[in-house]
């Protein structure tokens, strides 16, 4: 049976501050997609949330960038809207960039991560959600899952995953697209995906089955709207067991809580810290960045599940290390690489304060 499996997201409104999703959102999301599931558009669907970003998980048959569902999404935003605006919730309708839906949420501010497979047997999918983050988020992850040898032993003592997999890049800032196979081309595919403002692992395939094994959604919130709007808090889909990566190898990268960019105003650096749903409510500096996981059986697209992956007490020692990393950052205040450098900063005085200082500066001998 061929699903689709899409999971859209949207921040359109925190409670309190950006911190985390206020309930009556996500029980006004789920009465919009209790009544489509019931006119049959959709199998099965989840709501959720991770901090301040309301999370659409959905099963159909429909592909992907299908409009009808992406209609769906967008009108159950939309509604989440209006309800966040009476509650006068912070940054109701944020990541609402646009006025009327027009075919597809991509580009008009929402995150999309899909996949569409025939599926198996026994069908294990996680779902990654990140608040206070950016996109490129899950590179370092996925390349440990799919390409490193030291967190993935499947891929040295599995026969279905020894001849490894391969990675989907793109360039955001040039829109164009690569294909790297790895383990042969893994020093290449570092040279870019090391660099994660600008280059993202968008997919991963199966070398011997080209079977999608991960998707991650890339909309950068602030190339669509030209200034910031806020942090793109990214989704990731990835598919577990059989030919893929086993639960504990997708989930071991989440043991080292990596630096990535989008706490505090999206412009500092921060230690990303692997919690369960309901500790996903960055308070400190408004972080620092989180990271949740469901996990769910598929069968016949129905979601069985979920279960809160990352609230396993294995991950007890990354949070305190996170925690740790915190402090430590923290120390840094103002400073670099704390803050992020001066173009990437999301939020800057920097052209005010030239100018008023302008008549200020004199040339160095
Ligand atoms: C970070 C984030 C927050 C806000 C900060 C200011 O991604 O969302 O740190 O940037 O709370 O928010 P505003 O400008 O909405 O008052
Ligand atoms: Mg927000
Ligand atoms: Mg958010």
């Amino acid at each position: 049976m061929e699903i689709a499996l899409s999971v859209i997201k949207a921040d359109i409104g925190g409670y309190v501050g950006h911190s985390e999703s206020h309930p009556d959102l996500l029980a006004e999301a789920d009465s919009c997609l209790a009544k489509v599931k019931r006119q049959g558009l959709l199998i099965d669907y989840h709501i959720t949330k991770c901090g301040d970003d309301l999370q659409l998980i959905m099963t159909h048959q429909q592909g992907e960038n299908n409009e009808q569902i992406h209609k769906l999404a967008w009108d159950t935003f939309v509604s989440c809207t209006a309800l966040a605006k009476k509650l006068k919730l912070h940054g109701a309708g944020q990541d609402l960039l646009a006025d009327a839906f027009s075919g597809n949420v991509k580009g008009m501010g929402p995150g999309v991560a899909e996949m569409t497979f025939e599926e198996r047997g026994a069908e294990t999918v996680i779902i990654f959600m990140a608040d206070k983050t950016s996109s490129g988020a899950w590179n370092l992850p996925l390349y440990k899952m799919f390409a490193d040898p030291f967190n993935t032993i499947g891929l040295v003592i599995a026969e279905n995953m020894h001849k490894g997999f391969a990675f989907e890049v793109h360039d955001i800032k040039e829109g164009k697209k690569i294909t790297f196979n790895a383990p042969e081309e893994i020093y290449d595919l570092l040279v870019f995906i090391g660099a994660p403002s600008r280059f993202m692992v968008k997919a991963v395939y199966h070398r011997v089955t080209k079977q999608i094994a991960a998707v991650s959604s890339t909309q950068r919130l602030s190339l669509i709207a030209g200034r910031y709007v806020g942090k793109d808090d990214p989704v990731c889909i990835v598919r577990s067991q059989g030919d893929f990566p086993a639960v504990g190898e997708v989930l071991e990268p989440f043991t080292v809580p990596i630096l990535v960019e989008g706490w505090m105003r999206g412009s500092h650096n921060g230690p990303l810290m692997p919690v369960s749903i309901a500790d996903s409510t960055p308070t400190r500096f408004d972080g620092p960045p989180r990271v949740v996981a469901l996990g769910f059986q598929l069968s016949e697209g129905k979601l069985i599940g979920p279960r809160d992956m990352l609230a396993d007490k294995s991950f007890d020692n990354a949070r305190q290390k996170a925690n740790d990393i915190a402090d430590y950052m923290r120390a840094h205040g103002p400073f670099e690489p704390h803050r992020l450098p001066l173009e990437e900063m999301e939020y800057t005085t920097m052209p005010q304060v030239m100018k008023k200082l302008a008549k200020r500066f004199i040339a160095l001998e």
